[in-house]
């Protein structure tokens, strides 16, 4: 257990900026807003500061960190890009993607934060509130998800608060995130581009701009692992089945509402059995997948909190945003570790 610290709440501008700048280089925790979720920040190149992270989250230490910084020059500071990290941070960043390159040499980012990975996790936000705290800072950020591990992402301050008041030194309160969902995650690693993450980039346009098809899923290994074990590949170690796990079960691709449970809902029709539900939120009457995915994190914890035992998920389509949400959706729904 963490011994309770005083957890202080700021509206975004200069001085929360400053106040943030300042905690950061003194190896504090400061939860701030991006474009997809709340991060809890702490400086990449201080493992105390880190350690502390990890312990605030409760999160496992083998997961390794996103580094955040102000712009592609202090990204490519960090690591080696390739020439398909270098066009998708061209028409990307600042924005919803996260890369995964080789570190550089002398990369100034402690070992912990990688979990003593030779690759790196690089991301750009696109939110006025995270690129000042980020330049002020002047160092590289490592930010998970501002919640308890296991807990849904939150995508308000408040969220953050319910989750981590007494484990951290400052939240920025810079209203909703605007897309909702985390960061889509590609590795660059000099071979073809790999999807390790469906996130708030959807795949079609990186497709686009790569003019090929990403593969997906971690690279295979190279040599492979003996006994024909299903241990997961180093290289997306991060991805534990039930990350998203709300106190309710989860019932996905729900045509009807049985009674006692909760409905998200999709789109403007709704299931059967919907007068029998305990509670019901629309995650877009109009259908909208980005709507949808800003949405999504709340109405999950909203949900949980009605009490119903069962949060049945009507059919989403899994193109664009759809494929993170779905994704969210099925570690919501796996099997608690
Ligand atoms: O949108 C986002 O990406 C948010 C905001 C706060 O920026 N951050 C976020 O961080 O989602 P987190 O820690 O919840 O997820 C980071 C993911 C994990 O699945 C982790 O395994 C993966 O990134 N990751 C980090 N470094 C990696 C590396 N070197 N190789 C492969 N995967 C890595
Ligand atoms: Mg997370």
């Amino acid at each position: 257990m963490t011994a309770t610290i005083l957890t202080r709440v700021l509206a975004a501008g200069p001085e929360a900026t400053e106040a943030a700048a300042r905690t950061l280089r003194a190896g504090g925790l400061v939860a701030f807003p991006t474009e997809t979720v709340y991060g809890l920040g702490a400086d990449a190149t201080d493992a105390t500061a880190i350690a502390r992270l990890y312990a605030a989250k409760g999160r496992p230490r083998f997961n390794p960190l996103i580094a955040h910084v102000a712009d592609a020059d202090a990204a490519r500071r960090l690591g080696r890009f390739d020439d398909a990290a270098e066009k998708l941070a061209a028409a990307f960043w600042p924005g919803p993607l996260t890369l995964v390159v080789d570190k550089a040499d002398g990369c100034p980012v402690a070992d912990l934060a990688t979990a003593g990975l030779d690759t790196l996790a690089l991301r750009v936000p696109a939110h006025p509130v995270a690129t000042a705290m980020l330049a002020a800072c002047g160092r590289p950020v490592v930010a998970p998800s501002a919640n308890r591990s296991g807990h849904v992402s939150p995508t308000t301050a408040a969220h953050v608060v319910a989750d981590l008041s007494g484990r951290i030194d400052l939240v920025i309160d810079g209203g909703a995130t605007p897309v909702g969902v985390e960061s889509t995650i590609v590795a660059c690693l000099g071979g073809p581009p790999r999807l390790l993450r469906p996130g708030g980039v959807p795949r079609e346009a990186l497709e686009q701009v790569l003019g090929a098809p990403l593969a997906a899923g971690p690279a295979p290994a190279g040599d492979s692992a003996p006994g024909g074990g299903s241990e997961p590949a180093p290289l997306a170690p991060g991805m534990l089945a039930s990350h998203y796990a709300p106190r309710a079960r989860m019932r996905l691709g729900a045509t009807r509402v049985a009674p006692g449970e909760a409905l998200l809902a999709f789109g403007a029709r709704l299931p059967d059995g919907v007068g029998d539900a305990v509670a019901v939120l629309n995650l877009s009457e109009r259908g909208d997948l980005a709507e949808a995915a800003t949405r999504l994190f709340a109405h999950l914890r909203a949900l949980d909190a009605s009490g119903a035992a069962v949060i049945a998920v009507a059919p989403i389509p899994r193109h664009g945003l759809g494929a993170a949400i779905a994704d969210r959706l099925v570690r919501a729904a796996a099997p608690r570790g």
